[in-house]
């Protein structure tokens, strides 16, 4: 890749911006965590910015050490927020373990973050089915070819391993049992927005005991 173009900031601690897209407001916020969030990811799908639906998932191992990948929302209702992927990925056995999880969106372009934490559970075999059936095929076989999170030996194994599975599962894959999605059900949402001089909105949901969620400010 040639970068010649491109000069590099003297310094990353010289590195800094202001935020002035957009601001958010106890008053102007949905009553709801989930009317926000729609709100905000559909300007984000509007605005077009890359890949909106991207977030962050950090799980926590048998360890009590945290690690994090992106992976794609599926879907969202008042259930919880939705991801697919491998079972016995990396992920996958942090939470078979300690099945809590937190996600986080950055809206880079929008100066947007939204965070949410809860426990997370697997959704029905239905729901997986419907998904993978909906997907390419060459991602229906990717599923079945790789091991996801174990060590390789070479690029070459996953080649061959979507040849053979092309080969033993033909142009209908079923779904590999290993394979399927994550709902995590939201106790406590952020919404960050960036402001001037550091003096970012951040507002908290977090869900009270009778079902309500408590709406709350936080400094930046
Ligand atoms: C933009 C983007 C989207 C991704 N989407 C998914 C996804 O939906 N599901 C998935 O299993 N991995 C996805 N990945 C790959 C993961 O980041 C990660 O490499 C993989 O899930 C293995 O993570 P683990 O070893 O921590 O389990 C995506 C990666 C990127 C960069």
């Amino acid at each position: 890749m040639n970068s010649s173009n491109h000069s590099k900031p003297e310094s990353l601690a010289d590195l800094r911006k202001s935020y002035e897209q957009g601001e958010l407001d106890e008053a102007m916020a949905a009553n709801e965590p989930l009317s926000q969030f729609k709100q905000w990811l559909d300007h984000a799908l509007a605005s077009r910015v890359p890949e909106p639906n991207a977030m962050t998932v950090a799980t926590v191992g048998a360890d009590g050490r945290p690690s994090t990948r992106i992976v794609l929302i599926k879907s969202y209702d008042e259930r919880g927020i939705v991801w697919f992927t491998n079972y016995q990925s990396r992920k996958g056995q942090e939470l078979a373990i300690h099945p809590f999880a937190a996600l986080q969106f950055h809206w880079v372009e929008l100066e947007r973050v939204v965070r949410i934490e809860g426990r997370v559970e697997k959704v029905s075999d239905e729901e997986s089915d419907a998904y993978f059936h909906s997907r390419p095929l060459d991602s229906r076989l990717g599923a079945w070819a790789s091991p996801q999170s174990q060590v390789i030996s070479s690029r070459g194994v996953l080649v061959a391993n979507a040849a053979k599975a092309a080969v033993q599962h033909g142009l209908n894959p079923a779904r590999p049992p290993h394979w399927g999605g994550y709902r995590l059900v939201p106790e406590r949402w952020e919404f960050w927005q960036g402001r001037k001089s550091r003096l970012h909105d951040r507002l908290s949901y977090r869900l009270q005991a009778d079902g309500q969620w408590l709406k709350e400010r936080l400094a930046p």
